[in-house]
């Protein structure tokens, strides 16, 4: 019998590669872009099964162009580059990899949070630059994080990872949303409505998913809202933050700095207002980022891709509605 066929969007860990192989024909895009539209509906036309990346929209376009498609097995824990609704509507599973990327991307905010707090990047660029004269009294002052208020807007999975870091440095916790009344108390975190958490923060930390309601949930009025010493660290997606009302908060000196693993859009544009600001820290989405997460990640999404072409239900499955259809 012919194997099925799968297309993944770009190289991954052989981690991923390595489980589907013995099983199925793989397609792998080349990269290292991600493929064009035209390229990737391509791919799909082909495909009993796609393994796509955040940055591949699949969308109602895609899965007509794939109407043999069994399973979206997205290599991501977020999964708002993906028309769940539309693959429900067609009985398409779509997994995620939960759980295995929560501490490393933890790590990856709190890194950012201490960077932007302490001026890390600057004070390295200064040095590289040979600008470094002598100990200087009042040079690169930043702020205290121990002790600070810590803001988290999303107390989910790794939300809790980031408030567990913190209680190491001892910060104050304040939340607003995505968590149980038991989880919160278990780390010492305080539920608070949204406002207030703009108010008394230090840091702002965002761990929310992006959809319909946290689209630019971090807008003109909620940085208006904020400390003029306060950092913003977003780690989530780019779209909750809106990049007009950030530059225009940065720039006034409305709140200190921001830090951000992610931007909208993404990659930004290199002439982007945000890049230009020395206030404003930007790297390139290397949240789940470490060499063992990503095999992790890789190794998650294979096994939904391989549960879903088996007929089987999916490890993650972010749409079990496709199951009470078929119960
Ligand atoms: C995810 O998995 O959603 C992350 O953003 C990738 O790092």
């Amino acid at each position: 019998m012919a194997k099925p066929r799968i297309f993944i969007t770009r190289p991954i860990p052989s981690a991923g590669i390595d489980l589907l192989q013995d099983h199925c024909e793989v397609d792998v895009f080349p990269g290292p872009a991600p493929p064009s539209r035209a390229e990737l509906l391509a791919g799909v036309a082909k495909a009993d099964a796609i393994l796509p990346l955040l940055t591949e929209r699949i969308d109602e376009e895609v899965l007509r162009a794939g109407p043999q498609l069994r399973v979206i097995a997205n290599m991501a824990v977020g999964y708002d580059n993906i028309d769940v609704a539309a693959a429900t509507a067609r009985g398409i599973p779509v997994g995620n990899t939960p759980g295995v990327l929560t501490e490393t991307s933890a790590d990856l905010a709190f890194a950012l949070l201490l960077a932007a707090a302490r001026h890390i990047v600057p004070g390295a660029d200064y040095v590289r630059a040979g600008r470094w004269q002598t100990w200087e009294p009042q040079l690169f002052l930043g702020q205290d994080v121990h002790g600070a208020t810590l803001g988290i807007v999303g107390l989910g999975r790794i939300g809790q990872a980031v408030a567990r870091r913190a209680r190491g440095f001892g910060m104050r916790i304040l939340f607003h949303g995505g968590s149980d009344q038991t989880a919160a108390e278990a780390l010492g975190t305080r539920r608070v409505p949204f406002a207030e958490l703009l108010q008394q923060s230090d840091f702002v930390s965002v761990h929310t998913p992006l959809n319909a309601e946290t689209h630019h949930l971090i807008d003109a009025a909620a940085l208006q809202r904020m400390k003029p010493t306060a950092i913003l660290v977003n780690t989530a997606r780019g779209a909750v933050v809106d990049p007009v009302a950030l530059y225009e908060a940065l720039s006034s000196g409305q709140i200190a700095a921001a830090a951000l693993d992610v931007t909208e859009p993404e990659p930004p544009a290199t002439d982007d207002p945000l890049l230009g600001l020395a206030n404003c820290l930007v790297i390139p989405h290397l949240g789940s980022a470490s060499v063992a997460t990503r095999a992790k990640m890789a190794a998650m999404a294979a096994e939904n891709a391989l549960a879903g072409l088996r007929g089987e239900r999916l490890p993650h499955c972010v749409n079990e509605a496709v199951y009470e259809a078929r119960d």
